[in-house]
């Protein structure tokens, strides 16, 4: 697709299912955040059955890392089937969903083996950056901010290293937290599909009941259920919501619900009483990159803390080719 024909999309939707589509949510904000076009994200498991309006200027964009998720390759099928136009941001490649899609981008995390998806995933999110800088630069993305963008990708592998190096503190944090039955993970924004996926690989492979909420969304409700047995994980980056974010957690400290912040250094959290996990600063725009990467070894290290599999979790395949 060429860069006359990439203009005409005026919206991006974007299909997966589970870590991907969560992985798809962070790209439609990216999107929308730097190449400024209306940018969403749906499961892919919905979007198949609801006999959607389909877009002749929507680019509609697959995401999965065993491109055989068969929701997806549905929804694929539906689209081509209506006329819509279907890249394929996927990882094996010449699997069925990338044979299926009209072009593609592989995602070059190598092979996968264990069930939860964590290498694949931060290259889902990074593919999404170079898809949204490519649709920002032939719109209105300045050369100085594509720069920028690539510049901050480029610095994430050593950004990374720093974060795995602390994974003595994280297994002890993990601890702590294996041993409630119930968590709240809270963001906004950028934040809120990193509190997703941290909800979600700790629920799949330490089976803890883990909710992600929007932090904003929390007074119109699940303020209830905060008590002391009830541990919150918050994603606080250093962007214009921190003060709104750090409000949330005085209300949940208000209510002594212990607390667990994912943020950067720069962030003073004030008279709030939290277990601190630092990641170093990016770009604003990529920042949901890193500060996926704690929650991932949080979900490691408790599953581990409790005696699981932590490559197998019960009840889940690797890949679900089934209806
Ligand atoms: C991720 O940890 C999960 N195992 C699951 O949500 C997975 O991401 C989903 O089933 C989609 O898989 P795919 O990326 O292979 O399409």
């Amino acid at each position: 697709m060429d860069a006359r024909e990439a203009r005409e999309f005026r919206r991006v939707k974007i299909l997966g299912c589970g870590s991907a589509y969560y992985a798809g949510q962070l790209g439609a904000q990216f999107i929308e955040e730097v190449a400024r076009m209306p940018a969403d994200a749906e499961p892919a498991s919905e979007f198949r059955y609801r006999n959607p309006v389909i877009e002749k200027d929507t680019l509609y964009v697959a995401v999965s890392q065993s491109g055989e998720t068969f929701d997806t390759l549905v929804a694929v099928q539906e689209l081509k089937r209506k006329g819509g136009r279907v890249v394929g941001l996927v990882n094996v490649v010449g699997s069925s969903i990338a044979r299926e899609c009209d072009g593609g981008i592989y995602l070059h995390a190598g092979p996968e083996v264990a069930v939860a998806s964590t290498k694949a995933l931060t290259n889902m999110g990074v593919a999404f950056a170079l898809l949204g800088i490519h649709l920002g630069r032939i719109r209105d993305l300045s050369p100085a901010d594509g720069r920028r963008l690539v510049e901050g990708l480029q610095r994430l592998p050593e950004q990374i290293e720093t974060v795995l190096k602390d994974e003595e503190r994280l297994a002890s944090i993990a601890q702590r937290l294996a041993s409630a039955e119930n968590l709240f993970y809270i963001g906004r924004t950028r934040g809120y599909p990193v509190a997703r996926e941290g909800a979600q690989k700790l629920k799949e492979i330490s089976y803890r009941h883990a909710e992600a909420y929007q932090a904003s969304e929390l007074k119109h409700g699940p303020l209830a259920l905060i008590s002391p047995e009830v541990p919150t994980v918050a994603i606080v980056p250093d962007d214009e919501l921190v003060e709104r974010n750090i409000g949330a957690l005085h209300e949940i400290a208000a209510r002594s619900g212990p607390l667990y912040v994912v943020t950067h250094p720069q962030v003073d959290l004030g008279e709030v009483q939290a277990e601190v996990i630092t990641v170093p600063r990016n770009e604003t725009e990529l920042d949901p990159l890193l500060m996926m990467i704690p929650l991932q070894l949080l979900a490691y290290h408790a599953s581990r803390a409790l005696g699981h599999d932590v490559d197998k979790p019960r009840n889940l395949a690797k890949s679900v080719t089934v209806e």
